[in-house]
């Protein structure tokens, strides 16, 4: 029997206490060990490879690596594979020694993988981005809007606007994740944009879905609105252009009105702004003949803690992890279906339907 401490806890519960505390004090090195074996290149080299890696063969292919290190890929690798970015596959019989191979997860991580997450990766995991984290309790307790603020010195969008470099890798990190999005936005959600005559995405960005949505509709008007800085230089297409301009001042016409990643970047009276732009600028569309105008959310919507389950949980933790993320870059915030609701009803809007396919996000339907 083990014993009891002054706090009626057994031994072992206060060891599995204590291994809690340390795994989560821990757990950003999860973060980082990843982006050292992107910066390493140590996908692509195990995709090149074409077959099970050794260690030995790793260290020989990474081309920078200091001779001293090479011990300690084994460690690097050790964790990535715990973590499921890796798995080991034994090489041929009666071989002793085990090979690298990659993942779902990691191959969305190969430089050539058109869905390649890993410019979304660099720009969340930049220092400019990790280093409010260091000021999340000091912001708790001062002024200022965000913890970016201040450790950064001024608004994230200030910054992005002011430091091209960092811009740039915000808008490319935006770019990969719409990649991936559009792929399955069509697969899932091709219906929302059927029988429309034009759409603007607000808030587009370098219009990676935008292309995506013109392409896949070729009879459709698409505009992709942006901050000036973000779109210029960009060349419009066919049936595919760009407008630069501000959400809060005026959204260009048009039957439907799409904002991806957007709305979780705001507060609450913020999106009611945007919100109202939105929808004026669906009503400035002269109604065709048999056109449903609406607006077009894909973010997230937080799960029911109560409905959480262990086959949800992880998609929850992701959920209330962006959250946070929203809390220190920005004003924004996360929000559950009824805080969404509120939002479009305060706005005027008259009702709404979510469609939860997306992964941690959802679409959400809008109508006037
Ligand atoms: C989180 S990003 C999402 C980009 C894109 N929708 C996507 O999901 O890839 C938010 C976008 O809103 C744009 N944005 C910020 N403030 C804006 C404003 N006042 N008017 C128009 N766009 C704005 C940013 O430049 C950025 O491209």
């Amino acid at each position: 029997m083990d014993k009891v401490n002054a706090n009626g806890e057994t031994v072992n519960e206060l060891l599995e206490a204590q291994a809690h505390v340390c795994n989560h004090i821990f757990s950003f090195i999860n973060s980082m060990c990843l982006k050292c074996a992107v910066e390493l290149g140590i996908p692509d080299i195990i995709h090149n490879h074409g077959k099970p890696m050794t260690v030995t063969e790793l260290v020989a292919a990474l081309p920078t690596l200091n001779p001293t290190k090479a011990r300690n890929i084994y460690r690097l690798m050790r964790i990535l594979v715990h973590s499921g970015f890796f798995s080991q596959q034994k090489l041929s019989h009666g071989d002793q020694e085990d090979g690298y191979v990659l993942t779902n997860a990691s191959r969305l991580l190969l430089k050539d993988n058109p869905f390649s997450l890993t410019p979304f990766l660099k720009f969340e995991l930049d220092p400019i981005l990790t280093k409010p984290w260091d000021f999340l309790g000091i912001w708790f307790q001062n002024n200022d809007c965000t913890p970016f603020y201040t450790a950064n010195g001024m608004t994230f969008w200030d910054y992005a606007d002011h430091d091209p470099k960092f811009g740039n890798i915000f808008n490319e990190g935006m770019a990969s994740d719409a990649r991936l999005v559009s792929s399955v936005l069509m697969d899932k959600c091709k219906g929302s944009f059927e029988g429309l005559d034009s759409l603007v995405d607000v808030g587009g960005g370098t219009g990676k879905l935008g292309k995506y949505i013109a392409d896949a509709f070729p009879h459709l008007e698409c505009t992709v609105f942006d901050l000036p800085h973000v779109v210029a230089g960009l060349e419009d297409s066919r049936n595919l252009k760009y407008v630069g301009g501000d959400m809060f001042e005026d959204v260009p016409a048009a039957d439907a009105v799409l904002l991806k990643w957007v709305l979780h970047d705001w507060n609450d009276d913020e999106c009611l702004k945007i919100l109202k732009r939105c929808k004026e600028a669906i009503s400035k569309q002269e109604k065709g003949v048999m056109i449903e105008k609406k607006v077009v959310i894909v973010d997230v919507v937080v799960m029911d803690e109560e409905k959480v389950k262990d086959e949800n949980s992880k998609t929850f933790k992701t959920q209330v992890l962006m959250d946070m993320l929203m809390m220190a870059v920005v004003t924004g915030r996360e929000r559950r279906e009824e805080e969404w609701a509120k939002l479009f009803f305060a706005t005027g809007f008259s009702g709404y339907k979510i469609f939860p396919m997306l992964g941690v996000r959802s679409l959400i339907e809008v109508y006037p």
